[in-house]
């Protein structure tokens, strides 16, 4: 080989390197990786949405061997994904070590050289600004990635700190904060749906519309997650981000173009016109619930006054939702599990928005009964995109990671959105805090949750 073509291999073979993906989990021995980071991979990676030589970092405590940690992700791998993970898992890579050590942090710059590099922060919030901490004293933050799980900061304070503390190493365009019902289909064609269709989009105001529902019910408790909850509670863990990010979409002015800046600012005016709650009347816009058996769940206090319901309305002060309520509910223990948006027009039409379990349109009109008596009927006319797109719907994760390894940002929380929500919602936190319940827990497992009547006046 002559000295030319040495010359042009070298730079060949050193800038594909600088280029390729590494994806390290901090908290990888945790249920996120098995259950959704996983899969997510295993299914960008058999769409080749990967790059050849990715490489998966997990970095746990436990003191497991690699083949161990493998393992124990199989036992989470569908049937039918088997043969690709057992191909998948080369690239699988396991170190352990504890996070507020430098050894861990030594161990993954030896791997990390001339990689571009994403951080995925599994881990309690506590831990994500000593994490990106070491990695800056270690390095390895240049040009890498931050990956983030909700729920950012416990409240305005907290969040606002939180952020200051990461950016002193961090740009905000170096962080994915994650909001997974942002990824998933329904909610990620609301726009869609909306702006492409003109029909909808003329009626999508006061005029037309009575009032706005978002439900997220949930047969499930808080399973194995008492400490977790008895910090956190409903408010902040489903309505401060799922509730709020699925409500500015539905209620956003159409934004000048789809690209992550437009739909930002758009979902920012939505957060600032929202009205707060008044707290001398604060039982008329928000009820909070806890489910019959949660004080005898695991790590949970014996007289908790957590919250695991929460029902909220919600006024938006803007000239297209003049006085139009927005009901908003989520809690744990419900009768069944579904997420959905009713947009309820005045004079009896509704579009459903069905997030899950399946996805899918749903318009109810008036049909006339055929017969020799007039009557007119409900009927719903239902559209599921799970039936027609079964193989081409993606799951939340596999839509995020396939976002933030683009270094897309459309689908992620951005700084000013979520400490608006937390503006929302933390004097409802303090003032809670000052007022405990009287009446949990006051409602049933398999029930409804609590009586709404009070957020009717
Ligand atoms: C998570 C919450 O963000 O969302 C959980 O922490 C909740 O408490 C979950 O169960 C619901 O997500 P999904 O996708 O099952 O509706």
């Amino acid at each position: 080989m002559n000295i030319i073509k040495c010359v042009l291999l070298f730079i060949l073979i050193t800038s594909f390197k600088l280029h390729s993906e590494v994806l390290v989990v901090f908290g990888a021995t945790g249920d996120l990786t098995k259950r959704k980071l996983i899969p997510a991979l295993i299914n960008l990676y058999k769409h080749h949405q990967l790059d050849e030589d990715f490489t998966f970092i997990g970095i746990g405590r436990r003191e497991i061997s690699q083949s161990q940690f493998c393992d124990d992700i199989s036992n989470f791998v569908s049937h039918g994904d088997k043969v690709i993970w057992n191909e998948f898992k080369e690239k699988v890579i396991y170190l352990q070590g504890s996070f507020d050590q430098d050894e861990i942090y030594k161990k993954l710059k030896d791997r990390l050289e001339n990689k571009k590099n994403f951080f995925y922060l599994a881990t309690p919030q506590s831990s994500f600004s000593p994490i990106v901490k070491k990695l800056h004293s270690h390095q390895l933050l240049t040009d890498a990635r931050i990956i983030i799980e909700k729920p950012f900061g416990k409240d305005l304070d907290s969040a606002r700190q939180l952020q200051k503390e990461l950016y002193q190493h961090l740009e905000w365009k170096q962080i994915y904060l994650i909001d997974h019902y942002l990824g998933k289909e329904m909610v990620n064609n609301v726009l869609s749906l909306r702006f492409d269709n003109p029909i909808l989009n003329s009626v999508w105001d006061y005029q037309h519309i009575d009032n706005v529902e978002i439900t997220i019910s949930e047969d499930i408790g808080i399973e194995s997650r008492g400490s977790f909850w008895e910090e956190t509670g409903l408010l902040r863990d489903m309505f401060q981000s799922h509730m709020m990010q699925v409500l500015s979409l539905i209620a956003m002015d159409k934004p000048i173009s789809y690209s992550e800046s437009d739909i930002r600012n758009e979902k920012v005016k939505i957060l600032k016109a929202i009205r707060s709650f008044p707290l001398d009347n604060i039982n008329n816009y928000i009820v909070r619930g806890q489910y019959d058996s949660y004080r005898k769940e695991k790590d949970v206090a014996a007289n908790s006054n957590v919250e695991t319901f929460v029902a909220a309305k919600i006024f938006i002060d803007n000239e297209r939702w003049f006085n139009v309520p927005f009901i908003l509910k989520a809690g744990k223990k419900l009768s069944k599990r579904f997420a959905e948006v009713v947009i309820n027009f005045k004079l009896a039409n509704q579009l459903i928005l069905r997030i899950q379990p399946q996805e899918e349109i749903a318009l109810v009109l008036n049909v006339p009964v055929p017969g020799y008596v007039h009557e007119v009927k409900k009927e719903e006319l239902v559209f599921s995109l799970r039936e027609k797109y079964q193989d081409s719907i993606r799951e939340a994760y596999e839509r995020l990671l396939g976002q933030a390894l683009k270094d897309d940002h459309t689908s992620f929380v951005c700084c000013d959105e979520h400490l608006l929500t937390w503006g929302l919602f933390t004097p409802i936190l303090n003032h809670w805090a000052q007022n405990p319940p009287s009446n949990f827990p006051n409602y049933m497992s398999g029930s409804e949750g609590p009586d709404l009547a009070i957020l009717k006046n």
